[in-house]
Parts: C-alpha cells; structure tokens; sequence
C-alpha cells in the first residue's frame, strides 16, 4: 500500500481511492494489483510468466514493447552507483512503469511546481508519464523487486535537470519495515 505525501503542507494520505484520485489529478496512474500470483521465491521468468496477462494488457495501454523484473537489494554489486542513478531530479523520454513486488521506495514527483512523494510498496503499480520530473530513491532496507515496462528497446536513460531540488527533500518512509534480508541471485538488475 503506497503513502502519498505533499511535504510543503504536511499533508499524508493513506487511504487507496484518494491516492489514486489526488495522482490522477496530476497525471499519474495507481493501481492496486494481486500479489498471490507467485511466491516470493519466484524467479524471474516465473513472474513474467505469471504476470503475462497484465504484462499484455499495460503494453496495449502505453504502447510498451517490452518488459523485466528489477531486483536489487543491499547485496547486489555498486548498488550506491546504482541509486545515485536513481535519486537526482530527471525525467526520461518514455513513461516510467512499475509493479512492486517486494520491498519499499519513494518516487518525488515534481508537477507543476509542487513536489508529492509517493511511498510504493508491494502490490502497487505506478505509471509516471513520459517528461515528469521525478526522483527515486529506496527505504532504508534498500530492497525492490518490480516489473518495468519500456517503450523502446534501448533502455531506460535518465536525463538530468540539474535542479538539486531532491536535496531539499528528505526520503521519509513510512510503510510497514520490510524483515528479510534474504539475498536472492539469478534476477537481471
Ligand atoms: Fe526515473
């Protein structure tokens, strides 16, 4: 269950219809999708497998031609390079699409002069559209598993704006500890 946040009022909003409601106001798409489909365990070909008729369905929505499973946890080699990637205000030419499947992290959107964060966790999918200026960064477990959708084979490229608003923000999470630790390999990062 995602916890969306406006930090300039202070305001925190918990319940799912007005996440979605207050996102959809600013172009943003959240849903809430079954988890029961695989283990935890599951390796990546089984979550794709397995997710095969959403997959489908969100490529026929976005015009997305492909899609993975990201899975990074404080194992998984150069992951500071890796969320330094993540955490500076960029926005990318393709819409950022992701299914959590495990573990916790914030996206800061910044729309129209307004920044909201919204805390994602297992369960929730998240549409960002192409052009958003946005950041992301993990919760302190450092840990996410999620399916990507992509609009071009090429890969995800970010693009700075080198506006270093993110270092006015402080990455607050307020959903449930994830307890594992388990170090899963196998999984493309
Ligand atoms: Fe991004």
């Amino acid at each position: 269950m995602a916890v969306l946040r406006f930090p300039e009022t202070d305001q925190k909003i918990d319940i799912e219809p007005e996440i979605r409601s207050q996102l959809a106001r600013l172009g943003i798409d959240y849903e809430r999708w079954s988890l029961d489909r695989v283990g935890a365990d599951a390796s990546t070909e089984d979550v794709l497998r397995a997710y095969a008729s959403e997959i489908d369905e969100m490529k026929t929505r976005g015009g997305y031609v492909t899609a993975d499973v990201i899975d990074v946890n404080p194992a998984t080699p150069n992951l500071d390079a890796m969320l330094a990637k993540f955490d500076k205000e960029h926005t990318h030419s393709e819409d950022e699409v992701r299914f959590i499947l495990a573990g916790r992290g914030i996206f800061f959107l910044n729309i129209q002069g307004k920044v909201a964060s919204v805390e994602v966790g297992p369960g929730d999918m998240l549409r960002v559209p192409k052009g958003t200026t946005h950041w992301f960064t993990l919760c302190e477990e450092r840990r996410i598993r999620a399916i990507r959708w992509f609009q071009q084979t090429s890969g995800w490229t970010p693009e700075y704006t080198g506006s270093g608003v993110e270092n006015s923000y402080q990455p607050l999470c307020f959903g449930p500890t994830y307890l594992g630790s388990r170090v899963e390999t196998g999984f493309r990062v």
